[in-house]
């Protein structure tokens, strides 16, 4: 038989949300999520920097919250997500990161699901104490081109400052900078933390072991969206 991650799959027909802290690991998971069962990867914050780097209004207002480590309002947002999930390719569901991250927006999105005729979210969980996060987001580089994520520390490209996959420039993101780190994580306990009560109430919570390796991580979650694709 062939191993887990290696099987064709059908479409999920459903939202996936990626919840924790900044760091933990959502956007390398959600990634490679979407891409095995053939949805969009949602992130509201590459959004946001194509915003930003394009110098779009929307752009220049979220610029200084992002490079503050504080939240975009919740009305921005909720605009931003509304237009993209009307598109086509979002009709067999969805892999959110980075959104809902608050209540609000939590709530919002439940209503916007409804009416798209899609079940109740899958919530992931990524659960990781705050001490690795610092390592984590200052080791953190980018490629300009692709977006593949690397890690000084824990996932070195092959050649320093260039990406494996296509030879793109490695980018620091500038919200992760030691000083912003720190502010990103009580943005986060504060305004995003509130969301795992939240989704644990309504019984759609899925927690994650986010200190385990990537390979490891990522076999939890195949794991655990397989147990319950078509169960609710
Ligand atoms: P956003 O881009 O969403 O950032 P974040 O939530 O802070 O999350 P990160 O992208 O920093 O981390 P991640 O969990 O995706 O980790 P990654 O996989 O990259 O938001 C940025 C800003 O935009 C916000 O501060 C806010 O201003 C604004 N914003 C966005 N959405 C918003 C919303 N809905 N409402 C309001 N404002 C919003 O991994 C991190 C590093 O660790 C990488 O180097 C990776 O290689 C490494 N790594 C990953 N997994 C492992 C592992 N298992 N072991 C070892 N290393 C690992």
């Amino acid at each position: 038989m062939l191993p887990l991650d290696e099987r064709p799959v059908a479409k999920l027909d459903r939202a996936v949300i990626f919840l924790g802290p900044p760091g933990s690991g959502k956007g390398t998971q959600a990634k490679g999520l979407a891409e095995k069962y053939g949805i969009p990867h949602l992130s509201t914050g590459d959004m946001l920097r194509e915003h930003v780097a394009k110098g779009t209004p929307l752009g220049l207002m979220a610029r200084p919250l992002m490079d503050h480590g504080e939240l975009v309002p919740d009305s921005v947002i909720l605009r931003m997500v509304a237009e993209r999930i009307e598109r086509p390719d979002c009709f067999h569901g969805f892999v959110f990161d980075g959104f809902p991250r608050t209540v609000t927006q939590a709530k919002y999105l439940g209503e916007l699901l409804k009416q798209h005729g899609l079940k109740q979210p899958f919530v992931i969980f990524m659960v990781i104490g705050t001490s690795v996060l610092m390592k984590r987001m200052t080791g953190r580089r980018i490629c300009k081109v692709c977006g593949e994520i690397y890690n000084i520390y824990e996932r070195p490209p092959k050649v320093e400052g260039m990406c494996d996959i296509d030879g793109g420039e490695l980018i620091h993101r500038p919200d992760d900078r030691e000083e912003v780190v720190g502010p990103r994580l009580h943005a986060y306990e504060k305004q995003t933390a509130p969301l795992v009560v939240y989704y644990r109430r309504l019984g759609l919570l899925c927690d994650i072991d986010a200190r385990k390796s990537v390979d490891e991580v990522r076999q939890d979650i195949l794991q655990a969206v397989g147990s319950i694709r078509g169960e609710r």
